[in-house]
């Protein structure tokens, strides 16, 4: 369901506006609990600043590039928006390999299942949780770091993860197109030798970007009612279920992958052909040996 977002309004009212300026270096010292109550927000107005939204509610996934490059200096702002992001500790324990080269792309596109997107997009990102220059700054300040395991992995993970969505958004707010690339963690052990990531280095996602050469429809999304829980999860039963996939199962290109695979529902799609177990378990494999050969398993 698209939602009509140009009609949309400011929520705070210009008062309140005036408020949080001149109020704004004593928001520190204010409980965050207090924020709405302190600064009087109208919170019975749903309506808020578009542009960003409007950039998330409009999000499709890029596939096809014009040959157009990137300014340097916008892909700089762009790299700046990601890594503001916020991050665990501000360690900032991810690195982000920039790829604009022909044949450094062309190297990697093979790990990318060979993906068009890999060689046809101007500028490809592989962002890794990168453990290797803190450790490195924590053996030069006579620290010693505790970071070879996989809690560190996976709050680097996460870090890494979010930068890479701040990059999107900040890309996508700017006219460009984006797409992921899951193959990443499929064939981590390659890219690593590519890239020439030493230990405590692993790269987890790749994100290919430049100016759109296509104009998808939008894919669909579940509805919210399916995926928030308020105060506490409530489990789905058959009919929730039903209800919540309804949607998807209707779309007629969902109906079409279920006959071009000879299957007799989406979810075989997905269990059968696009996700399957032998795949998935074989895939983390690959990835816990990376895992253990970069020194997050100790
Ligand atoms: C972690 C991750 C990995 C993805 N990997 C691929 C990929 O390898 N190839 C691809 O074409 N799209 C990939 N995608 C894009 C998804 O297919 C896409 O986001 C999803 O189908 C929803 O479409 P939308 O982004 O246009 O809304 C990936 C997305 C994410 C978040």
């Amino acid at each position: 369901m698209q939602h009509d977002i140009s009609q949309n309004t400011q929520g705070i009212n210009a008062i309140t506006k005036i408020r949080i300026i001149f109020s704004y270096h004593s928001l520190f010292r204010i409980k965050f609990c207090n924020f709405a109550v302190h600064f009087s927000i109208d919170t019975t107005n749903t309506k808020i600043p578009q542009a960003m939204i409007s950039t998330l509610i409009n999000h499709r996934t890029i596939r096809k590039y014009k040959s157009t490059p990137i300014a340097p200096e916008l892909l700089t702002e762009l790299l700046e928006a990601s890594c503001r992001a916020s991050n665990t500790g501000n360690m900032q324990t991810y690195s982000i390999i920039v790829s604009t080269d022909t044949e450094k792309k062309k190297a990697l596109a093979p790990f990318h299942f060979n993906q068009a997107m890999t060689t046809q997009a101007p500028v490809v990102l592989t962002f890794c949780v990168d453990f290797n220059r803190f450790n490195q700054w924590c053996l030069l300040r006579k620290a010693e770091p505790g970071y070879g395991n996989f809690l560190s992995f996976s709050s680097g993970l996460i870090d890494t993860i979010i930068a890479a969505q701040n990059f999107c958004i900040a890309a996508e707010s700017k006219g460009l197109g984006i797409c992921y690339l899951g193959t990443t963690t499929y064939t981590a052990d390659k890219i690593i030798e590519q890239l020439s990531l030493p230990n405590y280095v692993v790269p987890v996602t790749t994100i290919t970007v430049g100016y759109a050469d296509e104009e998808p429809a939008q894919e669909d999304r579940l509805p919210l009612e399916g995926i928030v829980h308020y105060e506490s999860y409530k489990d789905y039963t058959a009919a929730t279920i039903e209800k919540i996939y309804a949607e998807k199962e209707a779309i007629a290109k969902h109906k079409q992958f279920i006959a071009e695979n000879s299957k007799e529902t989406l979810a075989q799609v997905f269990t059968d052909i696009r996700y399957t177990k032998a795949n998935n378990e074989h895939f983390s494999k690959v990835l816990l040996d990376v895992l253990k050969k970069q020194g997050f398993w100790d």
